[in-house]
């Protein structure tokens, strides 16, 4: 029997990263260490959670990946390539292989744009498909997300909260990722929404085969959605393995906590 060997799509290696901040002229200089030493690896295919606290560093985490932020220690490489090495060209390159999907807020889509136009941006500025091809390009992404094509001419202040969130996953799948960054993409939604965008997500993960890095403070979410969690604590991996491991043997007095808090 033949078995697919696991590739490693994204590897952080002993990544750190330190802001400093000065709350006024006056004062001194504090240094906040939001990620410390952290290493991980996202396997092909999978959906690997990043759970922990409010200030755990888990955006810091997402935005370091993402080259929106540069590391202060480690390396961070996508496909075997360190991505603070990348030149410019490459990095438009990354930029499409990599997408974010932010936590859920109206003032996310541009206002003036109608769905039409916010869908036909990532598709023109990547370059995904010919001018001629745009049109029905939109309709597959629209149908992707479980939208009709009669939304085109809507502006974002006419769509439910649900239907900007697909707009938004579209937008994200619009490039043809190949790693998804989900940053808290439910949180903000109301409970009976949160569901069917989790059913989207994971629909779309098998269709389009995508990888996610999904991060939540919420243990219910990435039940729902992880093959593996990683536990973030104070800007540290605390623990991290397969969803049954930690979810029935925890070892970490913060997953422990979390779990309580859950029933
Ligand atoms: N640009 C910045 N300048 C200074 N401090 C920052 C900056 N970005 C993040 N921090 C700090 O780094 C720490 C980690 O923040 P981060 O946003 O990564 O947490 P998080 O786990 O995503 O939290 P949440 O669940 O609330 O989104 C926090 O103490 C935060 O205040
Ligand atoms: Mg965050």
């Amino acid at each position: 029997m033949t078995q697919a060997v696991a590739k490693t799509i994204l590897e952080v290696r002993n990544v750190s990263k330190h802001f400093v901040v000065k709350k006024n002229l006056f004062s001194k200089k504090r240094l906040i260490e939001a990620v410390r030493n952290v290493s991980f690896e996202v396997i092909e295919g999978e959906s690997l959670g990043l759970v922990g606290e409010s200030g755990s560093g888990k955006s810091t985490t997402a935005n370091l990946i993402l080259r929106l932020l540069d590391c202060s220690e480690g390396r961070i490489s996508f496909r075997g390539t360190v991505i603070s090495d990348l030149t410019e060209g490459d990095m438009r390159r990354l930029r499409k292989d990599i997408q974010i999907i932010f936590q859920f807020t109206s003032s996310i889509l541009d206002p003036k744009m109608t769905v039409e136009e916010l869908l036909t941006e990532p598709l023109r500025i990547h370059g995904v498909v010919e001018e001629h091809e745009l049109d029905p390009e939109v309709n597959r992404l629209l149908s992707l997300v479980g939208l009709s094509p009669d939304e085109r001419p809507k502006y974002p202040d006419q769509l439910s909260g649900g239907q900007i969130q697909r707009i938004i996953i579209a937008r994200a799948i619009a490039p043809r990722p190949k790693l998804i960054v989900c940053d808290e993409p439910v949180s903000a939604l109301d409970v009976s929404i949160q569901g069917q965008i989790l059913n989207l997500l994971t629909r779309l993960k098998s269709e389009l085969e995508l990888t996610y890095l999904f991060i939540s403070h919420d243990l219910k979410v990435v039940r729902h959605i992880c093959d593996r969690i990683a536990v973030m604590y104070k800007g540290e991996i605390v623990e991290i393995g397969t969803k049954d491991d930690i979810l029935s043997n925890p070892e970490h007095d913060y997953t422990k906590h979390l779990l309580s808090s859950e029933l």
